[in-house]
């Protein structure tokens, strides 16, 4: 995707000394970027807070990363936000995790407008409280005709899940007679899935330093480049992004192939 050179040297000015724009090739982004947002309770206790302040300091982080992957161009970036699992934590975090998703969308969504960027969700919404799915459901509509980055943010995602729905949906097709059995392939999987139609990240960004993929984009990630930062999220800033990027063109990447020489 295009990017503004002007406006994205400056977001990267004035950096920490370690890594600058200078070290990565704008010619070889990663096009999807994938993160694994981990850490916010963490780095809360580690303040003497409650875990609450750690998801809305999280917030911050998320939105330094969109403005981030919308100044370099990139085509979409996903963020995993609350798993199917999720609800087993006590109740006050989930209903506060519910209203501060439903608020931070509100806040942002002058963003999205403002930077084109296209909402999607991945997972299934009807199990959210009204607030959320409404909240949710305007920044859809309002954000549908943007030709952007692609924003897709999982919120009540479980991967495993993901993958039953779409084999249900092609045994609906097939026993419905408007699918052959025989003709059933890795794409008539992928374009059941909730990423249907985005190409699959190149790049998975974790924080909090664990080595897991918490039932996250399983089918997806086949051959993404991961990046496991013991930063934790809250901490994550464009920096931390330009390192994730440098990191991964410095691989080799075959997707199951050799090198031509
Ligand atoms: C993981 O930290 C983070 C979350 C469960 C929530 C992340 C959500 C946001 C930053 C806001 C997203 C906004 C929208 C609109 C969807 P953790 O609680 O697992 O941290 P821990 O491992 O240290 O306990």
């Amino acid at each position: 995707m295009r990017y503004d050179a002007d406006a994205l040297a400056r977001h990267f000015a004035d950096g920490p000394g370690d890594v600058s724009l200078a070290d990565v090739d704008m010619a070889r982004l990663p096009s999807h970027i994938s993160i694994i947002m981990d850490g916010n309770g963490r780095w809360a206790e580690a303040r003497g807070m409650e875990r609450p302040y750690g998801h809305m300091a999280g917030v911050d982080s998320l939105r330094e990363t969109i403005t981030t992957c919308v100044r370099l161009g990139i085509d979409a970036l996903s963020a995993y936000a609350f798993s199917t699992e999720n609800w087993k934590r006590p109740q006050r975090e989930v209903d506060m995790l519910m209203h501060l998703f439903a608020t931070t969308l509100v806040n942002e969504l002058p963003l999205f407008v403002q930077e084109n960027v296209r909402l999607v969700f991945l997972g299934d919404l009807e199990a959210l409280p009204r607030e959320t799915r409404e909240v949710f459901e305007e920044g859809l509509a309002k954000t549908a005709s943007h030709t952007g980055m692609v924003l897709a943010l999982a919120v009540n995602y479980g991967s495993r899940a993901e993958i039953a729905r779409a084999c249900r949906l092609v045994a609906a097709d097939v026993a419905a007679g408007r699918m052959d059995p025989g003709s059933v392939d890795e794409f008539a999987v992928a374009e059941r899935l909730y990423t249907a139609g985005l190409s699959d990240p190149e790049l998975l960004i974790r924080t909090s330093g664990e080595l897991r993929l918490s039932n996250f984009l399983l089918w997806q990630l086949a051959y993404a480049e991961f990046y496991v930062t013991p930063v934790l999220w809250p901490d994550f800033d464009r920096w931390e992004l330009l390192r994730a990027v440098a990191s991964f063109q410095g691989r080799e990447r075959r997707f199951g192939g050799v090198v031509q020489g």
